[in-house]
């Protein structure tokens, strides 16, 4: 659980002495919650999120940098949790796909996904959200926001899907970014722009 350090190989089982003396503490942010875990220095990222913590959302396919389902956020990039240090996580932020939805309710784009059936086994979507979800953060604050389903296919490059074809993947994902530009072109609108002369602020 997130704050206890935790001490064991991935069965439970107690590790021998000399195998605990190659032992880390990491502390790091995990889906907002400040934590400390204690791992063998040679595992992974993946592996102190499935193992030590028991956050099992993110999944173990290739193990070898392949498949991208073991994606997550490591301060706000994604990144192959299977190729990266357990012990790299130290002071940073991590976050996975138990974390991605804010104060109970789903993310936009576990809604999306659901809505437009872009899971089929879902195996590979946690990792596929984790890698949208970070290209839409970047895509808010972007000064050019233009995007089409060539750049999403691109973004969605490194994660590979055994069942949907994509194409509802690459849907999903579309839909929650024009919503979001959409949301942001509102918002960037000039005050009163829109609204009805009678409502318009007037000089004095
Ligand atoms: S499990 Fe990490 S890329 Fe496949
Ligand atoms: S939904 Fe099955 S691997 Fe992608």
């Amino acid at each position: 659980m997130p704050g206890a350090p935790h001490h064991g190989n991935r069965d439970g089982a107690p590790l021998d002495a000399t195998r605990a003396r190659r032992i880390a503490i990491v502390r790091f942010h995990l889906n907002g919650e400040p934590t400390a875990v204690a791992v063998p220095v040679h595992w992974t990222l993946l592996e102190l999120v499935r193992y030590t913590v028991g956050l099992t959302g993110t999944k173990q396919g290739c193990d070898k940098g392949d498949c991208g389902t073991c994606t997550v956020r490591l301060d706000g990039d994604p990144v192959l949790s299977c190729l990266t240090l357990a012990v790299e996580a130290e002071g940073r932020a991590v976050e996975t796909v138990e974390g991605l939805g804010v104060g109970g309710e789903a993310h936009p784009l576990q809604d999306a996904f659901a809505r437009l059936g872009a899971a089929q086994c879902g195996f590979c979507t946690p990792g596929m959200l984790m890698s949208a979800s970070a290209w839409l953060d970047v895509l808010a604050l972007a000064d050019d926001p233009t995007f089409d389903r060539a750049t999403i296919a691109r973004v969605l490059g490194g994660n590979l899907c055994r069942c949907t074809g994509y194409t509802k993947i690459i849907d999903a994902v579309e839909a929650v970014a024009r919503e979001l530009l959409a949301r942001r072109e509102e918002s960037d609108a000039p005050v009163g722009a829109d609204a009805p002369d009678s409502q318009r602020a007037v000089a004095p």
